[in-house]
């Protein structure tokens, strides 16, 4: 494993990530608090020239962009990126309409280490609480959208942390143990759609949210809007069955959106890009019989990939359902520009993957000329 990574993967290290994206939630570097609660109205009377002035009155110099600390500037392109997705939602590209962004927006983008624009984390998780809450619309729609991915990404994370420990025994843990933290951290992920699909009218997603969260071009280059979708449930699927995956479509949607997660995440996205997955790993060792683990720990593994498919059915369903309300055109599509075709082809390969997996699993369990002591 890559040593930063390694040595990231120790101690607290995710209690204190999460602690600093509360210290970010609080922030107000630009002044943004009062001023921002404006916005749902503005964009309800499709009222585009005083969200622009919102954003002029906002946006920072160069010279006070360069002063703010890293949390500064991630708060600071939370509330710049609501106004540029409010913009796109009444049809201007920001940088046409205000072209100092083209110099602000890669300056915050260097100081935090993500894209020149916002992000699902700038949209969720370092979006406050309670009136503090940015929001394009004011729904409680909307709300519940953003606090879906805000119960959602923890456990992920957490999970992503416990199968990263997994995939390195160096780390001397207890394989049935992770196993089993991985698969009841993903019970946080099915939590954040069965929400969303209780809380958050599909009609009104398709209708209005979505068109919030549209790509920018900025200096030439397209970037993307914060939607669910930079999730890093990709950054899961690779570790745990598709980084050997050969699928094209597949593997240009997750290099698609690297740049959108966490740095932490791009770091094992890369570390274990082209190398043998864990379902893969596991595989080779029962196929060979120098698997170390007993089944009951390889079932625990299946477990992991039922989780994930108790998130991936209801979800489809959410999106299939939210676009057959589309009102045409690219918006017809997620914020990525993806039909929701791409949430079926994906659960087609996770399936083809975990079969092949299962019925290694079946010939150690049963294999063709009698048991075999393990
Ligand atoms: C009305 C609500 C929602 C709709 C209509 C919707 C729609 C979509 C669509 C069309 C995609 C394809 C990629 C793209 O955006 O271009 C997608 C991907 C994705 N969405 Fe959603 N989504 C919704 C809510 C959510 C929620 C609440 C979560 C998580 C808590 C979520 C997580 C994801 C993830 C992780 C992907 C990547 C594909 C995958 O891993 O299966 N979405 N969504």
């Amino acid at each position: 494993m890559h040593t930063v990574l390694h040595n990231t993967l120790r101690g607290e290290w995710l209690a204190l990530l999460w602690q600093n994206d509360q210290k970010i939630a609080r922030l107000d570097p630009l002044h943004a608090d009062v001023p921002l609660q404006d916005l749902p109205a503005f964009n309800a009377a499709g009222n585009a020239a005083s969200v622009l002035a919102l954003l002029r009155q906002l946006l920072p110099s160069p010279a006070a962009a360069r002063a703010l600390s890293v949390e500064e500037a991630c708060a600071a392109m939370r509330d710049l990126g609501i106004l540029l997705g409010s913009l796109k939602r009444h049809g201007i590209e920001p940088e046409e309409a205000e072209p100092a962004l083209r110099v602000v927006l890669p300056l915050l983008g260097t100081i935090t280490n993500y894209p020149p624009r916002d992000t699902l984390l700038h949209y969720t998780i370092w979006n406050p609480e309670g009136e503090r809450m940015r929001t394009y619309t004011g729904t409680e729609d909307e709300k519940n959208l953003i606090r879906s991915v805000q119960m959602s990404i923890p456990p992920l994370e957490a999970a992503l942390h416990h199968l990263l420990l997994l995939l390195d025994p160096s780390q001397g843990k207890d394989f049935r143990t992770l196993t089993k933290l991985v698969a009841d951290n993903l019970e946080g992920l099915i939590a954040g759609v069965v929400w969303a699909r209780r809380n958050v009218s599909t009609e009104y997603f398709a209708r209005e949210m979505r068109l919030y969260y549209d790509p920018i071009r900025l200096n030439g280059v397209t970037y993307l809007g914060p939607g669910a979708v930079e999730m890093p449930v990709f950054v899961f699927d690779h570790l745990l069955w598709s980084s050997d995956c050969t699928d094209e479509e597949y593997t240009a949607f997750k290099q698609g959106y690297v740049p959108y997660v966490r740095p932490v995440w791009r770091l094992a996205y890369e570390a274990y890009a082209r190398q043998p997955s864990l379902f893969t790993q596991l595989q080779r060792e029962m196929e060979t019989g120098t698997c170390p683990q007993p089944v009951a720990n390889l079932k625990e593994v299946v477990s992991i990939i039922t989780r994930l498919k108790s998130f991936r059915m209801p979800h489809r369903r959410l999106a299939d359902e939210a676009y057959a309300h589309g009102n045409g055109g690219e918006r017809n599509q997620g914020s990525g520009g993806y039909a929701p075709d791409i949430l079926m082809h994906i659960l087609q390969l996770m399936t083809a993957r975990t079969d092949a997996f299962v019925r290694a699993l079946q010939q150690v369990e049963q294999p063709a000329d009698g048991p075999v002591a393990r």
